[in-house]
């Protein structure tokens, strides 16, 4: 059933709330993804990858659900689903849907059930313990939630606590149950009947919990006792009956287990989102390069040598990270050349390329105030530190979230300089990017410099050599040098040379002489470059370039 037509692919990453407003209440809106449908056939992706558009009290915008048959009210209907996903079909760009299975909200009516009583059909859909110490009021474990807190929330209606790895609004599935595995592969079903191409599986690693609660590690619910049966399962009765692409979000994986569990062959998951890049090194120190240039590449390069049997996924940028270029060029002149060199040096990895809305007009962080923080991440924190921690934890936190908030990628996308970037004629739900009028999809379709089109092109040049891209061998370049991200990628007798520097300063690379031998062809390139490599080759701040080399 499977072609694995996701290895020539690049997935294009929409957060519905913040990409465009059709109906002018100042939240982005299906219908208003339809619409930009041909900007993204216009950029060239193959796929997009939808953050959650399901019926949700927005705890965590959408990735709290309340009913996974249904849209969210302030996105549209599901008519407008059904066109939005026929507008992309039709353009043969393919939709990909985010599954978040490990919770549901606390409004999801199998919760809304299960906690009534003790012995309600729906109380093991979820994860009840008793309370621990003298009076029981003490949590099971001492789990923290990623959103701040104990994991366990006590539920004063049946005296017992449940576990919620995120919010206490989004309650843990309990996927012992077999009942609870059946929902989700009849809720895959509903989706993959309708036509969606996949699922980015949202926090897939946590769903099987350690056996004995009260006595379990935290760091055990990464891929733990029964995952491998459960997702085996769910590939048996959805997943694996269609042409999907399936890529999980795999936090705290390591290489080894990572080969493991995208073994082709072995039905779990076709490719893993790791986080050992992001989360290298700070993000942006007032607006300085901060990130070891270094430390990343390697970085990189090691997860580039996935065995022949397993496939990778790679990213750069997501709804859960700061923006990526700050970490690699300050604000100013540099922006554009940087934002070129990146996505040469992310396009021609091998593995599937996922790019986040406004990578490819080269976005960069927002300047917040207190007050302009939406995510639940940010305000949790900025609420705990007050309480706990007084002014001074208060002034730590918000310097943290400089560097880290979530809120940075979720800023609404640029589309042009009118009132809001254009994207809302309302009042937009979250704070606009001040730089909008300097960055934005209008000004940038017309730039034949611009960074989207250096996006445009590269994913032309990514089809035209896609041979080489998806199966030519990787290695670095020059692995030493801190300034420059080079690489070679080799298929018998053909390869793909790409440099980019990240420098603000003009750089070296060290080419080896026999790749300055063959019959070159410059591809692309932000500046001017030579028409063939050279064993030093002499590189304008942030400058990049890939060529064809042909032994001859
Ligand atoms: C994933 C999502 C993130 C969400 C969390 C809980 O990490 O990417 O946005 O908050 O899961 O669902
Ligand atoms: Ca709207």
């Amino acid at each position: 059933m499977k072609t694995r037509w996701y290895k020539d692919a690049v997935v294009y990453q929409i957060y519905p709330r913040s990409f465009f407003d059709a109906n002018g209440d100042g939240i982005g809106d299906l219908p208003g993804i339809l619409e930009k449908a041909d900007y993204l056939k216009t950029l060239g992706v193959d796929a997009v990858w939808l953050s959650p558009c399901y019926k949700s009290p927005n705890d965590d915008n959408g990735y709290d659900i309340s009913d996974y048959r249904d849209i969210m009210d302030e996105f549209g209907t599901m008519a407008d689903f059904d066109k939005m996903l026929d507008a992309f079909h039709s353009r043969g760009i393919r939709v990909l849907m985010d599954l978040v299975v490990n919770h549901t909200s606390d409004e999801h009516a199998w919760f809304k059930e299960s906690r009534k009583s003790r012995d309600n059909p729906y109380r093991d859909y979820y994860i009840w313990r008793d309370g621990t110490g003298p009076d029981k009021k003490r949590p099971p474990n001492g789990w923290r939630a990623c959103f701040g807190g104990s994991a366990w929330e006590y539920d004063e209606t049946t005296g017992q606590f449940y576990l919620h790895l995120f919010s206490k609004k989004q309650p843990d599935l309990n996927w012992d149950n077999q009942k609870v595995r059946q929902e989700v592969a009849d809720i895959c079903n509903f989706w993959l009947q309708k036509g969606v191409d996949g699922f980015r599986c949202d926090v897939i690693t946590y769903i099987s919990k350690p056996a004995d609660l009260y006595h379990a590690n935290q760091r055990d619910v990464v891929v733990g006792p029964n995952w491998k049966t459960y997702m085996r399962e769910l590939s048996e009765r959805s997943l694996g009956r269609y042409d999907t692409l399936i890529v999980g979000e795999a936090a705290g994986i390591d290489f080894p287990r990572a080969c493991e569990i995208t073994k082709e062959g072995e039905d779990l998951l076709d490719m893993l989102f790791h986080f050992e890049h992001v989360e290298v090194g700070t993000v942006c120190a007032k607006n300085q390069k901060s990130t070891d240039l270094r430390k990343w590449k390697g970085i990189l390069a090691r997860w580039q040598a996935l065995p022949e049997t397993s496939w990778g996924a790679v990213y750069y940028e997501n709804h859960d990270r700061p923006r990526s270029l700050p970490r690699f060029a300050p604000a100013g002149p540099l922006r554009v050349p940087a934002a070129k060199s990146l996505a040469a040096s992310l396009l021609f990895q091998k593995g599937t390329a996922f790019l986040y809305q406004g990578e490819e007009l080269g976005m960069t962080n927002c300047v917040f105030r207190r007050a302009d923080y939406r995510d639940i991440q940010s305000r949790n924190l900025l609420r705990d530190v007050r309480r706990y921690a007084g002014p001074l934890g208060a002034y730590i936190a918000e310097r943290h979230l400089r560097r880290y908030a979530r809120d940075h990628a979720r800023t609404p996308m640029q589309w042009d300089d009118t009132a809001n970037a254009g994207f809302t004629t309302g009042t937009p739900w979250m704070k606009v990017n001040e730089n909008y009028r300097e960055i934005n999809a209008r000004q940038e379709l017309d730039d034949p410099d611009s960074v989207f089109r250096f996006y445009k092109d590269a994913l032309a040049v990514r089809r035209r050599y896609i041979d080489l891209v998806r199966d030519g061998t990787f290695s670095l370049v020059d692995a030493a040098n801190r300034e420059v991200f080079a690489f070679v990628r080799t298929l018998g007798e053909k390869r793909l040379l790409v440099v980019c520097s990240l420098s603000p300063k003009p750089a070296g690379c060290a080419v080896p002489a026999d790749l300055c031998k063959g019959k070159a062809t410059l591809l692309l390139q932000n500046t001017e470059m030579p028409a063939a490599p050279r064993e030093t080759l002499r590189l304008a701040p942030c400058a990049c370039a890939v060529w064809y080399i042909e032994a001859e």
